[in-house]
């Protein structure tokens, strides 16, 4: 994987010297990334997005505010965890408002499968916390059966305690139209 944004085109791997690291996994605008790194600066965010464009707004903003805990990567999900992660590395994941794809004839397109939230749960560490958000109740429904047989998760709300009050910009769009989103929280057992 190459990271593109900073211009050197180096091959990418976590630098040293943060105590933890936690992953916004489709970050979009940053919103909520930005706010995690500024409240956590010795702690290693790393925001991952397809979109090339927006990865770019998001560098502007964290440039703007000097966070220098920040790595963006433009990568899909699947070959992040399956070939650029190193198990047991990180210790929250964030997946907040991911594509719902609501459409019957899209369902396949979903990330978060059994299989892929198995393969998160090799990411993290010890104790570590997955954290998933969607306005989306169907959506919501089908990551609680999809999670429910895996037995490396415990559910924990206590996971997202001091994050509780971030909001993602899709969030804070859907709370003003009204719409709720859901949070979903679990610990893996080690
Ligand atoms: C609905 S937006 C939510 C963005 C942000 N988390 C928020 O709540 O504001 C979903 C984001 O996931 C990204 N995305 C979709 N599929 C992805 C994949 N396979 N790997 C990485 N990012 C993906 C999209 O580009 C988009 O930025």
């Amino acid at each position: 994987m190459l990271e593109i944004l900073t211009g050197t085109y180096s091959c990418w791997a976590p630098p040293d010297g943060f105590a933890e690291i936690e992953l916004d996994l489709g970050c979009g605008k940053g919103g909520f990334l930005l706010e995690l790194a500024e409240n956590y600066p010795d702690k290693l965010i790393i925001g991952a997005d397809i979109m090339l464009g927006r990865l770019r707004k998001v560098k502007k903003k964290v440039d703007r505010r000097n966070l220098k805990n920040v790595r963006l990567l433009r990568v899909s999900a699947w070959p992040l965890i399956a070939y650029h992660l190193s198990d047991h590395s990180l210790h929250r994941i964030h997946i907040l408002c991911p594509d719902p794809w609501p459409k019957a004839r899209h369902r396949s397109k979903r990330l978060l499968t059994s299989e892929f939230l198995g393969r998160l749960a090799g990411k993290l560490t010890a104790n570590g916390i997955l954290h998933i958000s969607t306005d989306d109740s169907e959506y919501f429904d089908f990551i609680e059966a999809a999670i429910s047989p895996l037995a490396c998760y415990s559910r924990d709300p206590s996971g997202i305690d001091d994050v509780k009050t971030i909001k993602t910009d899709f969030e804070n769009d859907f709370e003003g139209k009204g719409i709720p989103v859901r949070h979903t929280v679990f610990r893996v057992l080690k």
